[in-house]
């Protein structure tokens, strides 16, 4: 375990002893804003898709996240490589159409570049489109369901095809 995982541990048993000791109905109402605070504040910052402490699990927040790095873009990503590998590879084309704007089981990559960038707050549309390829459930397209674009992008092709498919993908405006 990490420094910073014993850390996380030591607080969350001390929390745990502050809280046993505490009759829950001798608590005023007004300290329970207070309490939620103090515990987001510890909490939200270690939950990142890199987090690694076993013993506690958060899989009631992200329950579908793959927990992979996503990177951006390397120099060298091709389009045209990319394209092809799209249309000939890993079977992008049997859920995405990227010309008629209609629906297969994906979403339509028509002008995918062009709403990638907005998709999450903070995230360009390179970061994006990494992670849609190598982590679909991190942000699910409204609309269409999870678990179904396959998880396994970031295990089975190789860091220069992903950046190749990101390549084409930033051709699709
Ligand atoms: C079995 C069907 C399926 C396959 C195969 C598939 N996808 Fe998807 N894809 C989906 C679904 C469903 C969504 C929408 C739900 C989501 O966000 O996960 C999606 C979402 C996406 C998005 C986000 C689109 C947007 O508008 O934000 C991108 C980009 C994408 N897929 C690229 C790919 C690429 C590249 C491949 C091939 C390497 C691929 N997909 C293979 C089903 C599929």
């Amino acid at each position: 375990m990490t420094h910073r995982s014993w850390l996380c541990l030591l607080i969350l048993l001390v929390l745990t002893a502050c809280s046993a000791g505490q009759a829950p109905t001798r608590v005023p109402a007004v300290e329970a804003p207070n309490a939620t605070l103090i515990a987001g504040s510890i909490f939200v910052p270690t939950i990142t898709p890199t987090f690694s402490l076993s013993s506690v699990s958060f899989s009631t927040i992200a329950p579908t996240k793959l927990g992979v790095a996503i990177p951006t873009s390397a120099p060298g990503g091709d389009p045209t490589r990319g394209d092809q590998l799209f249309h000939d590879g890993p079977g992008c084309l049997t859920c995405h159409d990227t010309t008629d704007n209609i629906r297969i089981v994906g979403p339509s990559l028509v002008g995918v570049a062009s709403r990638a960038a907005s998709r999450e707050p903070g995230k360009s549309a390179d970061y994006y489109l990494h992670e849609s390829i190598m982590d679909p459930n991190a942000f699910v397209v409204p609309g269409f369901p999870a678990n179904t674009m396959p998880q396994s992008f970031s295990k089975t092709l190789s860091p220069q095809q992903i950046d190749d498919l990101v390549a084409y993908l930033e051709t699709l405006k």
